[in-house]
Parts: structure tokens; C-alpha cells; sequence
């Protein structure tokens, strides 16, 4: 008997910030009844899974990522019960909801800080957070949030200590040497494990222990910890997701996805080479990528992103190597001059200077790889962003609905927006938004769902095996998907010139193929199979007859 597989096996996530999706009330601030109200829209888009940054009490000194109560909602957003009718509305959509969860620290007005601050020294009370005598240890963590901190450490008068915090100084760090913060935080996954989520974006993962003398990321207590994190999930009995957000190399965010540890990993070096291989037209490194993490865990437990509420993080060259981000750096025309911490500040469209025809190839990779494709809200249209807005807030404003007011996202006066709409050229709300690409056959938004209905149709595409396949040309990257009797293959061409080459298709020759998006008929497969892309271009061929049950049908 085979074993059932696990909602989240190769599912469609589409991230959104509940704050700029759609305001219920009219206050100007996104909530749980508007995204309620969204929940059609999502359903017709064709994603299966939706991840809502933070939804808790927070002072928002970093976008909802520092909270003061783990187990309640930003009243802004509504309260629990607002929560609950949005989950069972999700739920009745048929999708998945995902909440992020963030292990690593609180906000400094959590009153566990605020008690840590007054406490004993030594007392467990104090020791509820990182605290040290001098600043200069663990020197070897880099600052993450250089913009903003120039130390990991910040003095605190009251405590006469410094403290630890690995992002922002409103930030401090846990203590999970403390069993209770273990036990506390172990509670609060139980406690939303209860309300009936389906999954969590665990953030920060590798910072949860410290040691002298390392980059202090993904130690060995730190995946103790995550097992029993796994554990508690496995006592619920529900099918959960737990999903890693560390921002390294494969070979280091593997261990995450150990049997016993959390199910998928987001593969934040995939995105890296991504941007790479568009701005270099040069897709041998990209190549290499994937083939190491499906070598090193194979199938579709690597989620898969291209733009998210963040900097597109590169690093200080130890997720991809310097010469990588240097070219990206010069080679995506819409990158110079927003660099923030250690990566480009720019949504996608922006990123690719509003080309829509490298939009669709890189999403028609995220579709067809193995793992979880991850749609940032928004990039289904192409919108823009507001550069000059502090921090990340560049990439996190309100979502384009309509050519209405605010693009129809809220009813309030535009200056007690959340964050401003998007008016700059090219990217106008009243041009740029769901309304009138729903109207317009051509759109980048009815491209988008229409490929997430192909994917539907095509579950080879979702669990099936992955091969790479020699490609004659250095900006084409040839796979193919196989399960049951479907064969998928797929070129894709990352340059903006065309390109003509030769495919070695023998292991499939004599068999028909026949292209799934213009649905047209190809010459059958053999040794030198020749096909011509336009720039930027990219196709999906069906290999050989499918029997019927391979193809499910799409409601
Ligand atoms: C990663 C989140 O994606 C980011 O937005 C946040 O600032 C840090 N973790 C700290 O929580």
C-alpha cells in the first residue's frame, strides 16, 4: 500500500501580508474580514496553500516579526474569532492556511522582557533572553540588519546586561538553554496547532542557539529543539507543514529536513542563482543548484520562492558565492541603487525592469521544479514598488484590486493607508491591478492561472521524478518530470536573446510530443530533437500518450 501523500507535498503557497491584502473595515489597514472577502479571488488564481506573515500583537518596529503576545491577533487585524471565521472560510475554499511563527525572539515590550529586565541576575526569569557582561561575543554572527545595528549585542540600563538580538535591537533573542522558554514556545505551537492551522513558516530557524566561535546558525541543540518542535506536531495527529525559513546554502539548510525534523525548507540559494542565471544569461550554476538539492534531498520538500516581504537576500557570500551576487548586482537592470542589509530592496516586476516575459519564464520554473512554488502577492500582476519607503516597506504595499480609490484595497482617506498605493509609471494601480487583467485575455494575471491549471493537469509536475537534461545552449535549462505513464519536459531560456538548440530525446524516440500551452503538435522525439526559443521563452511538452487517470480533472 502506498502511502498517502501530505497536503503540502508540491503545493502552491502564495504568501500575502494580511496588513496591505484588502481592508474590511475602512480604517486604510488590511484585516482579516477583507482577506476573508479575498478568499473567491485566491480560489480562481489556483493556489492551494496561503502564508500570512505575522498576525500578532506587535508594535511593528519590524513588520509584525516582534511580538508581544504569541497567542493572540493584532487587534488592527481583527481578534480571534475573526481569525477562526477567516480559517473555516479558507478551509471551505479548499485552502491551506499557514501561519509564520517566530521561534527565535519576541518584541522588547513582550512583558517576558520586560520582567527579564528587572529580574536577578542568574534568575530564570532573567534568563528567559540572552544576556552577557560584554558585548564582544560571538563575534563571528554577522549583523543581520547592518542597515540599522552595528552590534548583535544592545546594553540595557535596567538590567545592567547587555542582551542579544540577532535582527533588530526591539528584538531580543530567547534563551532556549531555559527549559521554559522551550516549554513556553512548545505551548504556543500547541495552542495554534488547536485552532486548526494547517501549517507554520517557522522564521529565523538557525539562530536559536549560540556558541563561541561559529557563525552561530543551525547548531546542533538548535535541531534538538526542532525535533521536538516536529514531535509536538506528529502528537496532533493532523497533517501540518512545517517549514524552515534559513537563509543558506543547500548543503546547510538540508539537515532541517532531516526524517525527524521539520518537512520543507524554503531554498533561498535556487532564488539566488535564479536572479543569476536572468541577469547573466548564463544558466550553469542554476543547474548545479538544483541538482544538488534534489541530490541531497530529492522531491518536492523545498519551497521554492523568487520575491517575498524581504530584501532579495544574497549574503555576504556564504549562501551563493561572490561572483554570483556581483552578477546580479550588475546584471538585473532594475537592482542599482537599492541595496538595504545584504540584499536588492526591489519587488519582482521592478527587479526585471517591468518585463513581463521574464515574469512568466521564472514563474514557469517555480511551476514545473520539483517542490513548492511560492507566489509573492502581487507578482501575479507585475506590480510595482515604492522605493524611498523605509526599511522593506518598499516591497509591501497595498494590494491593486480595482482602478478605484487605493486600487480598491481600502475605503479609508488615502493618508491613513497602511502604506501608500502604487502610482508610479507603469505600475499605476489603475492600470496595474486585478480588475482589469481579469478583462484582458493577454494578462499576466489570467497567464498565471492559466499555468497553475496546466500544473493541475499535469501532476508529473507536482511529485513527478526530475531529471536535468544536457542542453547544447549555456541559457537553457532542460528538465523533465516523470510519474506514471506523463512525461513532462521543459526548456527554458534565460536570456533575452532567442535561442535555437538540439535536445537529445533518445531515450524517448519515436514517442509524440506536443506542446501543453499552445497545445500544438511537435515532431516526434529523437537524438537530435531541435527546437527554437525566443528570448526569455520557455515550453512544456507532453512525451508519449498519457493514459486517462494520469490526468486529473480540474474543477
Ligand atoms: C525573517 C523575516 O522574513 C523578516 O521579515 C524578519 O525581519 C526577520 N526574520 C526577523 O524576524
Amino acid at each position: 500500500m502506498t502511502a498517502k501523500n501530505s497536503w503540502w507535498e508540491g503545493a502552491v503557497i502564495y504568501q500575502l501580508m494580511p496588513r496591505s491584502y484588502a481592508d474590511g473595515n475602512g480604517d486604510g489597514i488590511g484585516d482579516f474580514q477583507g482577506l476573508t472577502s479575498r478568499l473567491n479571488y485566491l480560489r480562481w488564481l489556483g493556489v492551494e496553500a496561503v502564508w500570512l506573515t505575522p498576525v500578532y500583537p506587535s508594535p511593528l518596529q519590524d513588520g509584525g516579526y516582534d511580538i508581544t503576545d504569541f497567542k493572540a491577533i493584532h487587534p488592527e487585524l481583527g481578534d480571534l474569532a475573526a481569525f477562526h471565521r477567516f480559517l473555516t472560510a479558507a478551509h471551505e475554499h479548499g485552502m491551506k492556511v499557514i501561519l509564520d511563527l517566530v521561534l527565535n525572539h519576541t518584541s522588547h515590550l513582550h512583558p517576558w522582557f520586560q520582567r527579564a529586565r528587572w529580574a536577578p541576575k542568574g534568575s530564570t526569569e532573567r534568563n528567559v533572553f540572552v544576556w552577557s557582561d560584554d558585548p564582544n561575543r560571538y563575534t563571528e554572527a554577522p549583523v543581520l540588519f547592518r542597515k540599522f545595528e552595528d552590534s548583535n549585542w544592545q546594553w540595557d540600563s535596567v538590567a545592567e546586561q547587555y542582551y542579544l538580538h540577532r535582527f533588530l535591537k526591539h528584538q531580543p533573542d530567547l534563551n532556549y538553554e531555559n527549559p521554559w522558554v522551550q516549554e513556553e514556545m512548545l505551548g504556543v505551537l500547541d495552542f495554534w496547532l488547536q485552532k486548526g492551522v494547517d501549517g507554520f513558516r517557522l522564521d529565523a530557524v538557525p539562530f536559536l542557539y549560540e556558541s563561541e566561535g561559529t557563525r552561530c546558525e543551525g547548531l546542533p541543540e538548535t535541531h534538538d529543539f526542532l525535533k521536538k518542535v516536529r514531535q509536538r506536531v506528529e502528537n496532533s495527529g493532523r497533517d501540518v507543514l512545517l517549514l524552515a525559513e534559513a537563509i543558506q546554502p543547500v548543503d546547510e539548510a538540508a539537515p532541517y529536513l532531516a526524517d525527524d525534523e521539520l518537512h520543507g525548507a524554503f531554498n533561498f540559494a535556487l532564488t539566488a542563482h535564479l536572479f543569476a542565471a536572468i541577469a547573466s544569461g548564463n544558466c550553469k550554476k542554476l543547474r548545479q543548484c538544483l541538482q544538488d538539492a534534489q541530490t541531497i534531498v530529492p522531491g518536492c520538500r523545498w519551497a521554492l520562492p523568487l520575491r517575498n516581504h524581504d530584501e532579495l537576500w544574497l549574503g555576504d557570500g556564504h549562501l551563493v558565492p561572490e561572483d554570483v551576487i556581483q552578477s546580479i548586482r550588475s546584471g538585473l537592470p532594475g537592482g542599482h541603487g537599492h541595496w538595504l542589509n545584504w540584499g536588492i530592496n526591489r519587488r519582482l516586476a521592478p527587479l526585471l525592469n517591468g518585463d513581463p516575459r521574464a515574469n512568466k519564464v521564472l514563474h514557469a520554473l517555480l511551476y514545473s521544479l520539483p517542490g513548492m512554488p511560492c507566489l509573492y502577492y502581487g507578482d501575479e500582476l507585475g506590480m510595482g514598488d515604492w522605493p524611498g519607503l523605509r526599511d522593506r516597506d518598499p516591497n509591501r504595499t497595498p494590494m491593486a484590486w480595482t482602478s478605484a480609490r487605493n486600487g480598491g484595497f481600502s475605503s479609508a482617506p488615502e493618508p491613513l493607508l497602511v502604506l501608500p498605493a502604487i502610482t508610479s509609471p507603469g505600475y499605476d494601480y489603475r492600470v496595474v491591478n486585478v480588475e482589469v487583467q481579469k478583462q484582458l485575455p493577454g494578462s499576466l494575471l489570467n497567464w498565471h492561472r492559466r499555468m497553475l491549471t496546466c500544473r493541475r493537469l499535469l501532476p508529473a509536475l507536482r511529485l513527478g521524478s526530475f531529471e536535468v537534461l544536457e542542453s547544447t545552449h549555456p541559457s537553457v535549462l532542460v528538465y523533465s518530470r516523470c510519474s506514471g505513464s506523463m512525461t513532462v519536459l521543459i526548456a527554458a531560456n534565460l536570456s533575452g536573446a532567442g535561442a535555437s538548440l538540439q535536445i537529445d530525446l533518445s531515450k524517448w524516440k519515436g514517442s509524440r510530443t506536443r506542446e501543453v500551452l499552445w497545445g500544438c503538435e511537435y515532431p516526434v522525439a529523437d537524438e537530435n530533437w531541435f527546437v527554437y526559443l525566443p528570448s526569455f521563452g520557455f515550453s512544456w511538452w507532453l512525451i508519449g500518450e498519457v493514459e486517462d487517470t494520469d490526468v486529473p480533472s480540474v474543477d
